[in-house]
C-alpha cells in the first residue's frame, strides 16, 4: 500500500494507472475509519483493480461554530485498517496542500443542496462538491463510493457528476449499523456511553415511522409527526429536521412513494450532531 500526500505525486499515479489500463475505485473519507467505511472499501474492491481512498478533514465543509478542530483523527490506526482491507493507495493531502494560499474557487450545486442539512449548513455542500472536484481531478477513478447514510451528499454528489460531465460511476453503499442499530459515524466517538444510549433512540424512532408505514399509512406528514415525538421523548435529543423528500431529487412527498422516500433526520444529542434516514 502507497501513502500519497502531494497532489502531484497522486495525478501522476493515477495517470500511469490509467494508462495501464487499471480501473480506478476510489473511496473519499474524512478518515477516523470506522466499520461503515471499510464496507464502502469492501464494494470498491469488487468494482475496480486498483482501490484509493482519501483520508482529509475538509475545512471548507465546516461552517465557522463547527467541530473542525476537535473533528477525530487517526492516521495511523486508518492506515492499519486499509492495509487490512487491501487498499492500494491513501492519499492523505494536508490542508495548504488542497488550499494553498489565494484559493478562491468553489463548487455549488444550488438545488439539491439546498434543504436539509442545506439549511443548518448552509456552507456544507459547498465544501462537499469543491473538495470533491478537486479529489476527482487528482484521483481521477473510473467509480467513487458513497455511504447510504449521507444520503443528501449522495444525491447533490450524483448530480454533480451529471451536471459537470464527470466521467465517474458514483455507487452508494448501505448504511451500517451498529449491533443495537445506531449508524456507524465518525462523530459517535463524541457520545459518551449515556448519550450514545440516548442517540439510539434516532434509529429507534425511524423504525417507528417504518411500521406506521407498513401498517397502511402512506401519509409523511403523520409518519414524521410519528418519529418526531419518539424522537422528542428523548430529553437529551433535539430535532433539527424530519423530512420526507424524493431521494433523488430531494423534493418533499406528502405520500410515501415506494421505493423513492428518503426519511432522513438530524438531530442534536447535547453537542454532537446525528443524522441518519430510511428509505420507504
Ligand atoms: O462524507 C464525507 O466523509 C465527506 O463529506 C467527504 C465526501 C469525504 C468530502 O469531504
Amino acid at each position: 500500500m502507497q501513502i500519497v500526500t502531494t497532489v502531484s505525486e497522486m495525478q501522476a499515479l493515477s495517470g500511469s494507472l490509467r494508462a495501464a489500463g487499471k480501473k480506478l475505485a476510489f473511496v473519499p473519507t474524512m478518515g477516523f475509519l470506522h466499520a461503515g467505511h471499510m464496507s464502502l472499501v469492501d464494494k470498491a474492491r469488487n468494482l475496480g483493480d486498483v482501490v484509493v481512498v482519501s483520508i482529509f478533514v475538509n475545512p471548507t465543509q465546516f461552517g465557522p461554530s463547527e467541530d473542525l478542530d476537535t473533528y477525530p483523527r487517526n492516521l495511523e490506526g486508518d492506515t492499519k485498517m486499509c492495509e487490512a482491507h487491501k487498499v492500494d493507495v491513501i492519499f492523505a493531502p494536508t490542508a495548504s496542500e488542497m488550499y494553498p494560499e489565494g484559493y478562491s474557487t468553489f463548487v455549488n450545486e444550488e438545488k439539491l443542496s439546498l434543504p436539509l442539512c442545506g439549511q443548518s449548513r448552509p456552507m456544507f455542500f459547498r465544501g462537499v462538491c469543491t473538495v470533491l472536484t478537486k479529489l476527482f481531478n487528482i484521483v481521477r477513478p473510473h467509480v467513487a463510493v458513497f455511504g447510504q447514510k449521507d444520503a443528501q451528499q449522495a444525491a447533490v454528489v450524483k448530480h454533480m457528476v451529471r451536471d459537470l460531465n464527470f466521467e465517474i460511476e458514483i455507487v452508494i453503499g448501505e448504511t451500517m449499523r451498529e449491533a443495537d442499530g445506531l449508524a456507524m459515524s465518525s462523530r459517535n466517538s463524541y457520545l459518551q456511553s449515556f448519550q450514545r444510549r440516548d442517540a439510539l433512540r434516532i434509529h429507534q424512532a425511524l423504525e417507528k415511522g417504518r411500521a406506521l408505514y407498513e401498517s397502511g399509512n402512506d401519509n409523511t406528514d403523520r409518519i414524521l409527526a410519528e418519529i418526531t415525538h419518539h424522537i422528542t421523548e428523548v430529553r437529551r435529543l433535539r430535532v433539527i429536521y424530519v423530512q420526507a423528500v424524493d431521494r433523488d431529487t430531494m423534493k418533499p412527498l406528502r405520500k410515501v412513494e415506494k421505493g423513492h422516500t428518503l426519511i432522513a433526520t438530524a438531530v442534536w444529542c447535547d453537542d454532537v450532531r446525528l443524522i441518519d434516514n430510511i428509505v420507504l
